[in-house]
């Protein structure tokens, strides 16, 4: 049996020395127990790292894939300059309220849009409206069909976007090629291929801390 206690406490001692008091992430942390949102939001040290991805590639214009309350959203679209854009495809009209509200707080009104409604049907609307390429591409919806959301990514790329892909690890449940979880086939369908897609440089970063035992997918496309 692993001590996960190490693992929360350390993440916690991370995040305390970095992230201390913020009280726009605070109010959306709040408003996803108020407002009944399931707490699926990435962690605070996960969306100070996704911060400084942004930053690394002088990120200006963004696509999310799945808001939920704006968690993610907010950490990423502070990483972006003035003129920068984070559109971000939220299926769920009252996830997408809220967030739009813990968008508001944050000052990144001006900066982010959400789009409501399922990504699959937004995505090709990104294509037609010649809103791409994307300097960075964060997948986080629904598991079942990652490797479209994939396929759609790379649509929307240039060479050197960033494709990052959360919760593709699930605790450690990937390495059952007979787990009959659909979000667990769906990541692993998934994550097949992307290490079989010639066109990116890719890699998964398991994670641990105050979330289960998961995992990022970091590609940069060649
Ligand atoms: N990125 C967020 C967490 C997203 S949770 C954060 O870390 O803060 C996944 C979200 O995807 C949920 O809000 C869910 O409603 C949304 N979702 C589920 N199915 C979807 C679909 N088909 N299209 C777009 N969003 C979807
Ligand atoms: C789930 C979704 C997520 O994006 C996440 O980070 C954790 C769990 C889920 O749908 O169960
Ligand atoms: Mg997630």
């Amino acid at each position: 049996m692993i001590n996960t206690e190490i693992f929360e406490q350390v993440d916690s001692y991370i995040s305390n020395l970095f992230n201390p008091g913020d009280e726009a992430l605070a109010a959306t942390q709040l408003s996803i127990v108020t407002e009944n949102i399931p707490s699926i939001s990435i962690s605070p040290n996960q969306g100070k790292f996704l911060h400084i991805l942004a930053k690394l590639c002088n990120a200006k214009n963004i696509l999310e894939m799945g808001t939920l309350a704006g968690y993610s959203t907010i950490w990423m679209a502070r990483a972006l300059p003035e003129g920068g854009k984070l559109i971000t495809l939220e299926f769920d009209p009252h996830h997408a309220a809220v967030a739009q509200q813990n968008i508001d707080r944050a000052g990144l009104t001006d900066k982010v849009e959400i789009r409501v409604g399922k990504a699959i049907d937004n995505l090709p609307k990104l294509l037609a409206e010649r809103l791409y390429p994307f300097d960075m591409i964060f997948i986080d919806a629904d598991k079942p069909p990652y490797a479209e959301y994939f396929e759609w990514a790379l649509k929307l790329s240039r060479p050197g976007t960033l494709i990052i892909a959360d919760n593709v690890i699930r605790d450690g449940k990937v390495l059952d090629p007979g787990n009959g979880d659909d979000m667990v086939k769906g990541v692993h369908r998934f994550n097949k291929l992307l290490a079989a897609t010639p066109g990116v440089t890719a890699t998964i970063m398991q994670t641990v801390g105050v979330k289960e035992h998961d995992g990022m997918a970091i590609a940069i496309v060649n």
